[in-house]
């Protein structure tokens, strides 16, 4: 049976062209600086898509499930959870010892109407809303207890101007629930390590609104371990100026600084919009879906050049920088194919539509001196 899956095995990599094994191996490469890791797909853990399962098992030491630990998906109906999806994430992490982060507990998307509502369809007080919480945030971290290392509590509860962002959250609870959200966390799983999430976190407002946050919870003793910089970055920002000062103001509270959605948009901006709402939603036109059939070589090069700039930052910083986690595995399966606008040939990781590793790849493992 072994020898008739390995056969299989070969016999897909030949036929899609993927040469495994020669290229260096991230984690190994970045093994001084960060942890490595990318955003898992149902299909890569649940052996549907074994080619990119065979990546992560090679080159990555975290994952994180693009979707399936959202509320939307594990918690679909009042008092109904449904697990199975996050459990095979969480196997196949065990099985490939990594380092394994939920994603994400208290969120304003993924999230069913019910969740804030009660049985007449009025929006639930403060207490009530609380209260489902706090089950929610118990049940989830609970069944997870000892095998999720760390958890992103709260995502995107920042607008770019620095204010808390208009959210069901806020309406029901106010401004504390960030604060409550940890405080439940930690309850429910005391050894597990906690972030805030966010995007455009190089903004210089919404990065003020940052070190406000993890002061204002640092101030009421409650644990937050980290913070992550979603990283859904362009090829002209953020700038490194701006990256640099939001992970030194956050070195400087003693947080764990995380790279935890990268990718690189090479795309012609729908809207010149830069963050990552993901209700943002622009309409498919001929010109801002230019590469069908491919990067032209130029186009690659300056993806690669991009890269490579973003990553000496990195390096560069690696003191203060724990993970860098990709959001996605290969460009063929990137969310960035459908968002902001759907249908795209987009081309934002390191790995190719057949599994290659692209010049980028090469680009990025040069950035570090210990290879
Ligand atoms: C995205 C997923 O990649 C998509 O598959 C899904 O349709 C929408 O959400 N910020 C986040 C992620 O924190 O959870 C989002 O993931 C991308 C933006």
């Amino acid at each position: 049976m072994k020898t008739l899956i390995a056969v299989s095995l070969c016999l897909t990599a030949l036929l899609c062209g993927v040469a495994f094994g020669d290229e260096p191996v991230l984690k190994d490469v970045f093994a001084k600086h960060f942890l490595m890791g990318a955003a898992l797909n149902d299909d890569v853990v649940s052996g549907n898509d074994v080619n990119a399962a065979a990546i992560v098992e090679k080159h990555f030491n975290t994952i994180t499930p693009e979707n399936v630990m959202k509320w939307g998906v594990v918690h679909p109906e009042p008092n109904k959870y449904n697990f199975a999806a996050a459990d095979r994430l969480v196997a196949f992490g065990q099985k490939n010892k990594m380092f394994i982060v939920g994603h994400t507990l208290v969120w304003q998307n993924q999230i069913p109407r019910w969740a804030f509502v009660d049985d007449s369809n009025y929006l639930l007080g403060r207490d009530a809303m609380l209260a489902r919480m706090k089950d929610h945030i118990f049940t989830v971290i609970g069944r997870y207890k000892g095998k999720v290392n760390g958890w992103d509590v709260v995502n995107e509860a920042l607008s770019d101007e620095g204010t808390f962002r208009k959210t069901k959250w806020l309406e029901t609870v106010g401004d504390d629930f960030i604060a409550k959200a940890f405080e439940y966390a930690h309850e429910a799983d005391p050894n597990a390590e906690l972030y805030y999430n966010d995007f455009s976190l190089d903004k210089p407002a919404k990065r003020d609104a940052t070190v406000r946050l993890v002061k204002d919870l640092k101030s009421k003793d409650l644990r937050i371990d980290g913070v992550g910089i979603q990283g859904h970055w362009g090829m002209n920002y953020p700038s490194r100026e701006d990256l640099e000062a939001f992970i030194n103001a956050m070195a400087e509270l003693g947080m764990k600084v995380m790279i935890t959605e990268l990718d690189v948009d090479v795309l012609p901006s729908a809207n010149q919009y830069r963050g990552a709402d993901i209700n943002v939603r622009v309409e498919l036109q001929k010109e801002l879906n230019p590469y069908v059939n491919g990067l032209p070589d130029d186009v690659q090069q300056k993806l690669t050049d991009r890269y490579a700039e973003l990553f000496a930052i990195l390096v560069k910083n690696a003191d203060k920088i724990d993970r860098v986690t990709f959001w996605g595995v290969y460009d063929k399966t990137s969310w960035l194919n459908d968002w902001p606008v759907r249908g795209r040939t987009s081309y934002p990781l390191l790995f190719d539509r057949n599994y290659k590793p692209k010049p980028a790849f090469d680009a990025v493992i040069k950035t570090t001196p210990s290879k």
